[in-house]
Parts: C-alpha cells; structure tokens; sequence
C-alpha cells in the first residue's frame, strides 16, 4: 500500500468526531520518547506515525535526533552520544530505517545501537493480514532473536592472504537472557509452545550452548511446551505450513534470515514490527526494511512497519488502549482494500 491509504487512515483519525469515536480515553501525562527518523524514506513515514499517533490522541512527546554526517568519537560511529543517551534516559524509543554500507565502510548503525544499548532481543511479531492476500492467511507466530552476538559479533580479521576468520561468539548469559524472554513473553501472551532453532549437529559447540541454555530455562515453564527444530527444516516446515509453528527463539543470525522468512508469508518487510528488547525493561522498536533512497520524498513509502512498530512501543508502554485502536485502524484500511485511489479487486484486475 502507498501511503495515499495512510491519506485515508490520517483522515479518518484527523476528523475530531470520528477520532474521538476511534480514540475515547482523555490523554494523560506524555510520555517522552527518543525518535530516529533515520535516512531514506524514514523520515517521511516518521511523518506519518506522528500525525497518526496525533489524531489518535497518544500521550507521547518525541525527542527527535538524526544521524550525524561526521563519527561521533564517542561512539565510534554517526550516531551521537546524545542521541544514545536520549533513549537510555527515555527508556523508549522508535527508530526508522539507517542506512548499512554493504561489505565496507562504517559499523552499521543498527548494530550500534543494538550494542551500545544492549537491546538483547529482539521480537518480531508476524501475522496474517486480512485483505492482504498471501498464500497463507493463517500465520500468528512470533520470532525472538538473540541481537548481541553471533556471527553478529564483528569480530573478523584475516589470518594470512586469502583467508580470513569470523568469530561466532556464544555466551552463556546472552543465551539464558533470550531464552527466559521468550518464555516468559510467552506465558504472558498466553502462546503454548516455544521452538528453539538450531543447527548444533553442526556447530555442537556454540549452538550446542545455545540448546542447553534454552532446555535449563524450559524447565522453570513446565506450562509451555518447548521442542528444538534445526534450521534448515524449520525453513522448510516455515513454508509448508506456518501455522506449525507458535514462538521462535534462535540465535543472532538465525533470527535474521527467518525473521525475513516469516515477513515474506505474510506480505513483506514493509508490513512487520519489530521491537529491541534491553536490560531494565529498555525499548526501541523499529522498522527492519531498508532506507529505500530510490523513493524517498516522492510520498510513495508505506508507514505500515514503522506504524506497527510504534504500535509495539505503545504495548510495551502498557498503553493497550491506543495500540488496539491504532492497530485496528491500520488492519481497517488495509482491509478495506482502499488505497492509490483503487480498490485491491481493481489493482488486481489492472495487473491481470
Ligand atoms: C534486521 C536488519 C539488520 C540486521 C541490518 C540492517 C543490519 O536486516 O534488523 O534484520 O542484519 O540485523
Ligand atoms: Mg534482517
């Protein structure tokens, strides 16, 4: 959906009669929370989640901070020690895409945030949307990925001309700590069963750590079912029948590739939230697509990731009231099917 549907979401939640049918409770104390609109189309779809969190009468009051054009010396990297500081002291956060130089050049941003913060897990939940076809309408899973270290470590150098090493580290407290988030995330969500994914035939070592953390944690939740699937097959049975599958957690890289997996089931990167997870209940939910640079200022990017993002924000803020509300008003409009000026049957029919 172009963000002409947004137009429409906007609107409806602009007008003071329907917002108030949409939105009842009187805002209270705001919030504040650290906004990166990040490069690219971030800044435009940023746009509309302000307007939108607006008209929804959400109690929040961004703390805006851009990416720098020179390395802040402090964090080794464009982003500045104030605008880290900005989400350690808000607690809170929502971030849009950064840009990531490929095989070269400067630490990604996303990592750094990750790192700095010590946002050690990161939750993407991925569902069916009604009114976007897929070839599934009956996915309701959540993927927990570990988001400190891993092949995500950064540690890589060569050892002599035409080879090089990277080092995959996995600890034992990076693992106990995202395992005993997801269990925990499911039992307060009321979801049966956690699958740990794997490949310790291979890897017996780190992956094999991996494992045991998660079995010691599995014990203390004798109520959620808990099962072990190696990777490969669990793409497999990813795309044969989703619906096989309830709470995923997996290692740093693993969490990557079949977070992506699921988002493709349900429509796309552009319609899946995500939320970073750090110590003392720290937050910064965002969108995992790209900057897409191509489009950006042509008013075309679709918010529905960074939206639903802030809509992750707004439930890990306990303000369940708006989140609902807003989440209905996006699965609305998407179902509606209303968007460019043309139905999704007329798009369809254009198509064909
Ligand atoms: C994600 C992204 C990032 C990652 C990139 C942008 C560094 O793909 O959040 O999934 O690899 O973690
Ligand atoms: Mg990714």
């Amino acid at each position: 959906m172009a963000s002409s549907g947004f137009q429409l979401l906007k609107r409806t939640l602009g007008n003071p009669s329907t917002a108030a049918r949409f939105f009842s409770s009187a805002p209270s104390t705001p919030i504040r929370a650290t906004l990166f609109p990040g490069d690219g189309i971030g800044p435009e779809i940023a746009e509309s989640v302000k307007q939108i969190f607006k008209a929804a009468d959400v109690p929040i009051e961004w703390e805006e901070h851009y990416v720098g054009t020179e390395i802040d010396p402090r964090t080794q990297s464009f982003l500045t020690w104030e605008s880290l500081e900005s989400v350690r002291q808000n607690r809170v956060g929502l971030k849009g895409p950064m840009a990531t130089p490929i095989g070269k050049g400067h630490r990604s941003l996303n990592l750094t945030l990750r790192k700095e913060l010590n946002l050690y897990a990161n939750v993407r939940p991925c569902y069916s949307l009604p009114g976007y076809k897929t070839r599934y309408d009956n996915v309701n899973l959540i993927t927990i990925r570990e988001n400190t270290e891993g092949e995500y470590s950064g540690l890589e150098h060569q050892v002599v001309r035409g080879v090089v090493e990277s080092l995959k580290i996995i600890t034992r407290q990076a693992s106990l700590r995202v395992a005993e988030y997801a269990f925990h995330y499911a039992k307060e969500h009321g979801r049966e069963r956690v699958s740990a994914i794997h490949k310790a035939n291979i890897m017996q070592k780190t992956d094999g750590l991996f494992l045991k953390c998660c079995r010691e944690v599995a014990e203390k939740y004798p109520e959620i079912k808990y099962e072990e699937v190696v990777i490969d097959n669990c793409c497999m049975m990813l795309v044969k029948n989703p619906a096989l599958f309830d709470v995923l957690v997996m290692p740093n890289l693993y969490g990557d590739i079949i977070s992506d997996l699921c988002a493709g089931l349900v429509g796309g990167l552009g319609l899946t939230p995500s939320c970073n997870i750090g110590e003392g209940g720290i937050a910064l939910a965002e969108a995992v697509h790209g900057s897409a640079p191509d489009i950006a200022g042509k008013n075309l990017a679709n918010p529905t990731a960074l939206l639903l993002s802030g809509v992750s924000m707004l439930r890990h803020l306990n303000l369940h009231d708006k989140a609902d509300k807003i989440q209905n008003a996006i699965l609305n409009t998407i179902a509606e099917g209303f968007y460019d000026g043309k139905t999704a049957k007329e798009k369809t029919r254009d198509a064909d």
